[in-house]
């Protein structure tokens, strides 16, 4: 089979056969096929679209073009969770030990990630000692013994995805459901679970900035998932504002330790809620949704998330005294105040400025392999819809490098949009997909 031609036909708008397709994901994972060969294709596809048939054949022949994990020996219906990814968004770290604490069995592996902070596996390191890097065997037996262990991901898993990402990341094909669907569900289903559950985000801060557009890349993703039997739901949530008030690696943890507390910010809470009760559901632990969501906001109140989180941590070399005292927890030794300038209401709140901001002041990175500053971030003083004065504190920038402070803190200042009434809040959980 000819790489030209599989090319062509894209472009001029015929349908692919899973054995072009399959062809094409072999190629380009063996290094056959020149970047510049892949690099077209992806473009033709983002053009001319993919069918649902297509884009199953795409996500199956990335999913085995790489390692996969069976989880069967771990008792129980396994869910996994997958964030499309927003600013502020530490979810896992409540959702998780939640729903682990209410029966799921959770066998996560997330990525590092790149951007404004690192991945959850970023976040969960900065806790002292935390091991992100077991082997397969010792990853099982955790689960077993303790119902969660959450570990790094690695290359390997949808090996394609890789390439293909790199490729479309800088070649403008990034922004296509069908692209993006193949791309996630492919490494969802080679990590094993039993029922996959999606947080798809939208608003000004995510990849779909309308709630239409996230629910089209819910329901494919949510059709994707079906045709490899696997219970799936998608819920599609608001990322107009960071979630939360914490943007940082260690920061987003201590959030996460307030927030199993049930001392955490509403949105935070809500949406973690929603989400381990949706797991709760998915692992076969309730008979609805709402009855789900009910037991998870139980364990919430009584501190058993609290006490899985701790016991995941110590199973993994963490400290679990972080759970008492989040000072514990890195810091940035230095920080500094941004203060509003005028009388209002804040309107809104830039989430990709804050994640800039974050990234500046060294929480993130803007390539792989890059080293992050547990300690750096930002804290929110204000969210939408509060009333402030000048000389307000908005948040502040913590860092332990000084210099990064003043051009992080400016960014912060200009991601907050202040008028003079108050603008009417907007529902975070906007609908959920089955
Ligand atoms: N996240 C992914 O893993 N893949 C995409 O294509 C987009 C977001």
């Amino acid at each position: 089979m000819n790489m030209y031609d599989i090319i062509r036909d894209k472009r001029d708008g015929k349908k692919l056969t899973a054995e072009q397709i399959g062809c094409f994901v072999k190629g380009s994972t063996s290094g056959e096929i020149p970047d510049y060969q892949i690099s077209a294709l992806l473009m033709a596809m983002f053009l001319k679209g993919l069918d649902k048939e297509e884009t199953f054949d795409l996500t199956r022949a990335m999913k085995d073009s790489g390692e996969t994990l069976d989880l069967s020996s771990i008792k129980g219906i396994k869910v996994d969770k997958h964030s499309t990814g927003g600013v502020g968004d530490k979810t896992t770290l409540i959702t998780a030990p939640l729903a682990a604490a209410c029966g799921v069995p959770v066998a996560k592996m997330s990525g590092r990630g790149l951007g404004f902070t690192g991945g959850t596996i970023d976040k969960l390191e900065s806790i002292p000692g935390f091991n992100i890097a077991l082997d397969t065997d010792q990853f099982i037996k955790n689960v077993n013994e303790h119902g969660i262990c959450v570990i790094g991901q690695t290359a390997k898993v949808a090996a394609a995805d890789k390439k293909f990402y790199a490729l479309r990341d800088v070649t403008a094909t990034v922004d296509n459901i069908s692209l993006i669907s193949s791309s996630i569900m492919s490494k969802k289903l080679a990590l094993g679970s039993d029922a996959i559950l999606l947080d798809v985000k939208c608003g000004r801060a995510a990849f779909m900035q309308t709630e239409e557009a996230a629910a089209e890349l819910g329901q494919m993703m949510v059709d994707i998932g079906k045709s490899f039997d696997k219970k799936t739901v998608a819920v599609i949530s608001s990322m107009d504002q960071p979630l939360g008030r914490a943007v940082g690696n260690s920061l987003e943890v201590a959030e996460a330790i307030r927030t199993l507390k049930g001392e955490g910010p509403d949105d935070i809470t809500e949406l973690s809620v929603v989400l381990a009760g949706i797991m709760i559901y998915l692992s076969g632990l309730a008979s609805d949704t709402d009855q789900g969501i009910e037991t998870a906001r139980e364990r919430l109140k009584d501190g058993s998330g609290l006490a899985k989180f701790r016991e995941m941590a110590e199973a993994q070399g963490g400290d679990g005294r972080v759970t008492e005292d989040v000072s514990l927890l890195p810091a940035g030794r230095y920080s500094r105040k941004v203060i509003c300038t005028e009388d209002g209401y804040v309107n809104s709140i830039d989430g990709q400025l804050i994640g800039s901001a974050s990234m500046h002041s060294g929480a993130g990175r803007a390539v792989a392999g890059q080293d992050i500053d547990p300690g750096a971030g930002l804290l929110l003083e204000k969210k939408n819809g509060d009333q402030v004065s000048a000389g307000d504190v908005l948040c502040t920038v913590y860092s332990n490098d000084e210099s990064k402070l003043s051009s992080a803190a400016q960014m912060a200042l200009e991601a907050f949009s202040i008028t003079a009434d108050r603008s009417s809040d907007t529902p975070l959980v906007r609908r959920v997909i089955k």
